[in-house]
């Protein structure tokens, strides 16, 4: 691992971020490296007894198992479930994307650094930048999460012409099943991935398959996506 951190972005919302972000931190934990997930800017946060917001992306971090401390790894919380720029202007917050940078930099020396985009690339942070631009930033090397279902081609293909137009380094692509399991008809879900692979350039790592009756808390769920994740290997980040 020659990076301090990956960045893990999507094509979208509800693709699988958290998901593939927790199993790699699951990964390199396994192959002994000290990993710390962050999630620098939370949307859609959980309004607690006590007052304060919690983060559902850290309680998915907390369940597999990666040491997960909201007060420094999720720097920018929000509660309404809606776009950075928009919970941030409703917050009356000022996003900026240096400062930004430099929480998640603050964070290095504690190990490696798996930081989750919030939606997908062209998400604003404020009336100018969007998260493309904390990720040129950042200079860490991006994992595309993108669900492997009708559709995913042209997705999939538009934010990678995104990365490469910015310069942004990428090293490749996870693939999930957030909705259901992946379509059998036609070959897809194989034609998805060599697509994907031919016309970008760029390698598909793994597919986490459609896991049904998904649970934070069952570790045969966890099992499921360390399963697919094992074909990685991490010192290729
Ligand atoms: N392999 C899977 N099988 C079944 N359900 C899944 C799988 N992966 C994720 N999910 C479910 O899909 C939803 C979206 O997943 P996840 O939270 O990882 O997406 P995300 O891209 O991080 O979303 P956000 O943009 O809100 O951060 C969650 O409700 C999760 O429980
Ligand atoms: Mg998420």
């Amino acid at each position: 691992m020659n990076s301090p951190g990956i960045f893990i972005t999507g094509t979208g919302t509800d693709i699988g971020k958290t998901v593939v972000t927790a199993g790699l931190a699951r990964l390199f934990k396994k192959a002994g490296a000290k990993v710390l997930p962050v999630k620098p800017v939370q949307s859609g946060g959980v309004l607690q007894p006590n007052g304060k917001l919690d983060s559902p992306d850290g309680d998915v971090y907390g369940s597999a198992g990666a040491e997960w401390n909201i007060e420094t790894q999720c720097p920018y919380i929000f509660e309404p479930a809606c776009s950075p720029h928009l919970a941030a202007k409703l917050a009356g917050v000022e996003l900026d994307v240096s400062f930004i940078a430099g929480k998640v930099r603050s964070l290095e020396r504690r190990g490696t650094l798996l930081v989750e985009g919030a939606g997908g690339i062209l998400v604003p942070l404020n009336g100018e930048s969007t998260m493309l631009d904390l990720m040129k930033e950042l200079s860490y090397p991006v994992v595309l999460v993108a669900g492997n279902k009708l559709g995913t081609i042209n997705d999939s293909l538009l934010s990678l012409m995104a990365l490469k137009q910015a310069g942004v380094s990428v090293c490749g692509v996870i693939m999930t099943s957030c909705e259901g399991p992946v379509p059998s008809e036609f070959g897809m879900a194989e034609d998805n991935i060599r697509s994907i692979e031919k016309f970008a350039g760029v390698k598909v790592l793994s597919s986490i398959p459609y896991i049904p009756d998904w649970n934070i808390d069952d570790p045969c769920c966890w099992e499921k996506v360390d399963r697919a994740l094992s074909c990685i290997d991490v010192s290729t980040f």
